[in-house]
């Protein structure tokens, strides 16, 4: 075994441990609304959180002290939209995770074109192949660096044609997500898929 006590390691490795180890992690692609216009970045601190409502969450850190545009944004606009990054807009999406300073248009930057929301304020962009339109239900502040813990109720769900049916099941491979691994450039999809079936009571080991 190898054990590593948390308490003696630097934030910088405990990221580290935390990126390799929770793996893989789907990618929020994220649109918000600022006085300087629309913002787009990439989270992989992101899941689902519940279902009634539809909730989810993405975790956004600090940057040099302050607040990333995602946060700033929510916190004037409290609405977002969270795209599902597919192997089609892996390369656009990385365009939305560079710097640019406060104001800049990463969705022109990166190609993207966008579409008015119905329900939200922040637009959503077409290529997506999946965009949840949500509404802030809460900001949680935690750690030292610190992280914003934002989370969101899902109001209107849009899906290209062909992922979704009329009993609302989700063909994932049809969204073709990526997934972020660890690194500076580590990514998967889900090109190795298996099914394994739920084991009802009656036949689980030690069942009489
Ligand atoms: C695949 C990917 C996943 C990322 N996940 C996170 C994350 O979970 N939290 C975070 O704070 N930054 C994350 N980043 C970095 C942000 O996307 C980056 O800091 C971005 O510029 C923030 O944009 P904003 O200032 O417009 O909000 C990620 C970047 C990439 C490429």
């Amino acid at each position: 075994m190898t054990e590593i006590d948390a308490s003696q390691v630097s934030w910088q490795d405990q990221y580290k441990l935390m990126v390799g180890t929770v793996t893989p992690r789907p990618i929020a692609l994220v649109t918000t609304l600022g006085a300087d216009g629309p913002n787009a970045a990439p989270f992989s601190f992101f899941n689902a959180v519940g279902s009634d409502p539809a909730m989810l969450m993405f975790s956004v850190g600090d940057r040099s002290g302050k607040a990333k545009d995602t946060v700033r944004n929510i916190r004037e606009t409290p609405e977002f939209v969270v795209h599902i990054v597919s192997d089609a807009i892996k390369d656009k999406m990385n365009v939305c995770a560079v710097d640019y300073p406060f104001g800049v248009n990463e969705l022109e930057r990166a190609g993207f074109t966008i579409l008015p929301s119905r329900k939200v304020k922040p637009p959503r962009i077409a290529e997506a192949p999946v965009a949840l339109e949500c509404k802030l239900m809460q900001i949680v502040e935690m750690g030292r660096k610190p992280y914003h813990v934002v989370f969101g109720e899902v109001v209107y769900f849009h899906y290209h044609d062909g992922i979704v049916n009329d009993r609302f099941h989700v063909d994932a491979g049809a969204i073709n997500p990526v997934g972020r691994l660890a690194g500076k450039g580590g990514y998967c999809r889900i090109t190795d898929r298996f099914e394994m079936p739920r084991i009802p009571l009656e036949s689980a080991p030690g069942a009489k």
